[in-house]
């Protein structure tokens, strides 16, 4: 089979066995074009909460299917690749964060969604990288640990300098080896060009950009701009996505080793054989379902 018989096929089936196919924006091209929705973790399971399906399949990393099945605890929700998890989600586990609580108990525990739902289980609050400067701000406690990424960490401390911050050395390998001397290249190679970066970018990545933004954000602020000329510092699959959207604009990538290899692991085969039953099912304890989805809820009751 070719691509685009194999993308047929796999329409067919999600039709015939009641599948909603959600891809992460990170993912692949060909990928993308099968999903029913595309977007951010949050603004996924959001959308897979909504579907009238009974089957949920998640092309994306691990912690987002995770996501899904807390918004959608009645429906089955599998993982396209097994092997596909996020290195942040887990680099801090459930004691590490205890022994964290223990030392701060007055602390308000804000997580970045980017999180496993058992170590949610810990926490106060979840915010993505679009909500996390409201959620923060909301936040009726001027003292907050804020996990795993210190970078994203620091954007919200830069613009909420009234609350004091606790953080844990965490984030994102893909976004952390981007580099200032980076942004003086890209800048002086497309001098007429805006710079667009993710906040899980080091400080001195994202000071002095034109626009700093989750992935929904970038992508919006690029489609909407008078702007011809874009440099972007997130993931690489953004730059090819916005310039199939905008094919009248020229995106440029801020470094090409910015690329999720996790986020590249799911295939269209990966996809098939979920659709034919040899997907792994996402399957959380009552417990975890439970003090994971409050986590979820306060940053829903705050946003
Ligand atoms: P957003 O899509 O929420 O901006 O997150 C970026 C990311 O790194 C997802 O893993
Ligand atoms: Fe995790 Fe970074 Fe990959 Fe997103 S881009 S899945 S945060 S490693």
């Amino acid at each position: 089979m070719n691509i685009t018989e194999m993308q047929q096929k796999i329409l067919e089936l999600k039709k015939e066995k009641d599948f909603c196919i959600l891809a992460h924006v990170y993912e692949n091209r060909e990928i993308v074009e099968i999903a029913d929705y595309i977007g951010d973790s949050f603004g996924l399971s959001q959308q897979a909460a909504k579907a009238p399906n009974k089957n949920i399949l998640m092309c994306g990393v691990r912690f987002m299917a995770e996501t899904v099945k807390l918004l959608s605890p009645d429906k089955n929700v599998y993982l396209s690749n097994p092997v596909a998890g996020c290195p942040m989600a887990e680099q801090l586990d459930v004691e590490l964060l205890r022994e964290l609580k223990k030392q701060k108990p007055d602390h308000t525990v804000v997580a970045y969604i980017n999180t496993t739902a058992e170590l949610k289980t810990e926490c106060d609050v979840c915010v993505t990288s679009a909500s996390a400067l409201e959620i923060v701000r909301k936040i009726d406690n001027d003292k907050i640990i804020f996990i795993p990424d210190i970078n994203l960490g620091q954007f919200v401390q830069a613009n909420i300098p009234e609350k004091s911050f606790k953080f844990f050395h965490g984030g994102c390998p893909t976004h952390a080896k981007m580099t200032k001397k980076d942004v003086e290249a890209a800048r002086a190679a497309h001098p007429d060009a805006l710079f667009l970066v993710h906040p899980e970018c080091t400080p001195a990545v994202t000071e002095g950009a034109d626009f700093v933004g989750s992935t929904t954000g970038i992508m919006n602020f690029a489609k909407k701009s008078e702007a011809k000329e874009f440099i972007i510092g997130t993931e690489n699959s953004i730059v090819t996505h916005l310039q199939f959207d905008c094919p009248d604009k020229r995106f440029y990538p801020l470094s090409k080793d910015c690329v999720c290899n996790n986020m590249r692991v799911t295939t269209l085969p990966d996809v098939l054989a979920c659709l034919n039953g040899e997907g792994e099912e996402i399957t959380l304890s009552p417990e975890v379902m439970e003090k994971a989805k409050g986590c979820i809820d306060e940053m829903l009751r705050l946003g």
